[in-house]
């Protein structure tokens, strides 16, 4: 008996696959926990909320579902390069698939605003890094331009294979639960995700589950789907959704509303907040935009608009170790005291 686990696009072949299709490249990536949050919940006012945690993902990422199958399909057709714009974690995956492939991999990162871990990774992996002055949305325009030369593949969620794969994360999810939850929150930035889970639970409810609805959030200084038109310069602490003109605009309106859901704005103070409260509570530490969704439900229940029973699933999109600097400035003082054990017991307290 092999104890190996069965890779991702295998699991789900019969959905995902092309005819006889191969997958050369995985790196293990899906089969992420979803952890059932009962102390966070208590403190939220929901007794079946869920946190599903893709931070545990190859590269820390949601984004390592989509990618695995881009990449394959990118080195099957003889790709002889890989290029994508990105605020840090479409980066870090793609160096680490493109790595595992043999293919080069071009990243375009607007300069300053990318979390040091992602940042590490990318380089790590031997990625050429083009950082640019500009945000994502420019980077992003100028991606699409390369890829129409046929120079190298995008593997941006504009390439159709991306969002094939994030569907999984529903899929998982409904096998874990037995069904569909009746909400799914999540942060929306290029709208990608957003569009892909409500594809997936779709594909789902075609065997007969209920279909969930789509709870995302912007940050309130990116949040062009809240607004109804583009923001030209977005500004946020969760620097995984500072986007102002989301590729997969239509996706995700067309996920809220036929889904009977909603997409709204939540602040960079509640973001943080709710970001310290799910590691202080639950002890899964996520990246600053992660936390977007959790602080939307959070208001939401104090608002009486979910009910204290529904079965509502946060994603947790991303691992908190990417953007250590987020947490600076709260880990108190961490300046160095005698190595004797009556000044630890001193400053312990106990
Ligand atoms: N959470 C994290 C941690 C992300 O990195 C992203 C997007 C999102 C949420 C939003 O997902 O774009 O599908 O709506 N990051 C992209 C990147 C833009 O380049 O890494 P989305």
């Amino acid at each position: 008996m092999s104890l190996a686990p069965i890779p991702l696009l295998d699991r789900y072949r019969d959905i995902l696959a092309r005819d006889d299709e191969r997958f050369a490249v995985t790196l293990g990536e899906g089969g992420t926990p979803l952890i059932h949050a009962n102390r966070l919940g208590e403190e939220i006012g929901l007794a079946n909320l869920h946190l599903k945690f893709e931070g545990t993902n190859p590269t820390g990422s949601f984004k390592d579902r989509g990618m695995v199958l881009a990449v394959n399909r990118a080195l099957a057709s003889g790709a002889r390069a890989v290029v994508c714009a990105s605020t840090g974690n479409t980066s870090a995956s793609a160096a680490a698939y493109a790595a595992a492939a043999g293919l080069p991999c071009y990243v375009i990162l607007p300069a300053g605003k990318v979390a040091r871990g992602k940042l590490a990774q990318a380089l790590a992996a031997g990625a050429r890094m083009i950082m640019v002055d500009g945000n994502f949305d420019a980077a992003l325009e100028a991606v699409r331009r390369i890829g129409e030369d046929g120079s190298a593949v995008v593997v941006n969620s504009i390439n159709p294979d991306r969002l094939e794969g994030q569907q999984t994360a529903a899929f998982e999810i409904v096998d874990a639960l037995g069904r569909a939850p009746d909400a799914l929150a999540l942060p929306v930035g290029n709208a990608g995700n957003i569009t892909a889970y409500w594809r997936g639970f779709r594909r789902y409810a075609a065997d007969g589950h209920r279909l969930p609805r789509m709870l995302g959030f912007q940050a309130e200084g990116a949040a062009p789907i809240v607004r109804g038109e583009p923001v030209a310069e977005p500004e946020t602490v969760a620097t995984a959704i500072r986007i102002g003109n989301p590729a997969s605009w239509d996706g995700a309106v067309a996920a809220r509303d036929q889904s009977g859901g909603l997409i709204e704005a939540v602040s960079d103070d509640e973001i943080l907040e709710t970001q310290r409260r799910i590691v202080q509570l639950e002890g899964i530490f996520c990246e600053p935009a992660s936390a977007a969704g959790v602080a939307g439900v959070r208001r939401l229940a104090r608002e009486g608009r979910i009910d204290s029973r529904e079965v509502v699933v946060c994603v947790l999109t991303g691992h908190g170790l990417k953007d250590p600097d987020a947490i600076q400035g709260e880990e108190g003082t961490l300046t160095p005291i005698a190595a004797e054990l009556g000044a630890i017991r001193a400053a312990m307290g106990l």
